[in-house]
């Protein structure tokens, strides 16, 4: 392994110096002036941790279960779409290092690879992220597709009606290579971007496809449509976590796409605390968004994640050494929220809670 590849910038340097440039500026955009995708670093850096001491921190095992799934660390990888603009085996790559690295994946439904052959490559647990088109049965066709070629979870993106607006990918005309394809679609024949339209190919390609006009019933057809549990991503709002469990979720993610939808959005770990409060138990919550660090980590479970979820992290592994490098970010994270743990002077995973981030000193004496 290069010996300077420590942590996670390291990465991003180095997969910046081996991607395109205009796919780069895709895979690091935030929606206009990018300042939610800022926020979300800035905000966890705010945050302060009080170590306890003397706490015994020869522990190590970070393992933990999501919907009843084993994982060796509270760290998934988030869906992402044409992940072989990272590397040419894209999805493959990805799946076999998430495997590796004893964590669950999600497929985006904007992937290069076919689900099934991401499938057929993966070591470890898949969940399949859903964006709903407008034409109902080409979304249900996938739903069927991924419960058979063994996907243990619906994930369904709830932030993007429209896709957020990029302006680098605007500058860019940021389109798909012809030799790339959006492989899930390749049945019915919406596997192309068009190439043609001014601005985001993408943005164009999901104002033709999405299903704009969604409400909470999508969800209930979703559910009637599987028995696969289904999990809402992109959840800031209090009232709509409540919502989310009201209509049958089995998870919420705590999200913001990473910055890429509505800029001027709170930060996830913002917005985590509420969302914990409403849902009160009920089903799981996740965040995902800005963690870049171990510490980062220990702060989302202290206030109530069960785990967090990487993006571009994981796209910067891949795009440095395939399945090999998503596999060295995946285990830096784990050993640097395993080297803060011990630090905190919080030896398992149920240990980490709120107290981790109270100022003592505003603390009364009696409490
Ligand atoms: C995404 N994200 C995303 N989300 C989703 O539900 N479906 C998708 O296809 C994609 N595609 C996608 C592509 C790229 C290049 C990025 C960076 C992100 C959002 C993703 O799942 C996640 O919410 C954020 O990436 C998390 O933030 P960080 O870890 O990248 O800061
Ligand atoms: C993105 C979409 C595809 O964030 O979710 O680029």
């Amino acid at each position: 392994m290069d010996r300077e590849l420590i942590n996670v910038y390291d990465y991003e340097r180095s997969a910046r110096a081996r991607v395109d440039p205009s796919a780069w500026d895709y895979f690091m955009s935030g929606a206009w002036d990018e300042i939610t995708l800022r926020a979300n670093r800035t905000a966890f850096d705010r945050i302060r941790l009080w170590p306890r001491v003397l706490m015994d921190a020869s522990a190590s095992d970070r393992a933990t279960t999501v919907l009843g799934t084993p994982i060796a660390a509270p760290i998934l990888v988030a869906p992402m779409a044409y992940q072989m603009l990272a590397h040419p085996e894209g999805e493959l790559a990805m799946a076999r290092g998430a495997g590796a690295a004893g964590t669950a994946l999600v497929v985006s439904t904007l992937a290069t690879t076919s689900l099934e052959d991401v499938a057929a490559a993966a070591a470890g647990p898949l969940w399949f992220q859903l964006y709903i088109f407008k034409e109902r049965q080409v979304s249900a066709a996938l739903v069927r597709r991924a419960e058979v070629a063994g996907y243990r979870a619906l994930v369904l993106t709830v932030d993007a009606p429209r896709i957020g607006r990029r302006e680098r990918d605007e500058h860019n005309h940021f389109v798909l290579p012809p030799h790339l394809l959006m492989r899930n679609f390749v049945d019915v024949g919406l596997e192309h971007m068009d190439v043609s339209v001014a601005g985001s190919g993408l943005a164009a390609h999901a104002t033709a496809r999405f299903d704009d006009a969604l409400t909470w019933e999508a969800l209930e057809w979703l559910r009637g449509l599987t028995r696969l549990p289904v999990i809402v991503k992109g959840i800031l709002a209090p009232e709509d976590a409540a919502l989310a469990v009201e209509h049958g979720a089995a998870a919420v993610i705590v999200s913001n796409h990473g910055g890429r939808q509505l800029d001027g959005v709170p930060a996830t770990i913002e917005a985590l605390p509420a969302v914990v409060r409403a849902v009160a138990g009920r089903c799981d919550v996740y965040l995902d968004g800005g963690i870049r660090r171990g510490t980062d980590v220990v702060k989302a479970l202290a206030l109530g994640a069960r785990a967090v979820l990487v993006g571009r992290p994981a796209l910067w592994g891949l795009a440095v050494a395939g399945d090999e490098g998503v596999l060295q970010v995946l285990n830096l994270l784990r050993a640097e929220l395993d080297m803060a743990m011990a630090l905190c002077g919080r030896p398992t995973l149920a240990s980490l809670d709120a107290e981790l981030l109270q100022d003592p000193a505003t603390v009364p004496a009696h409490a």
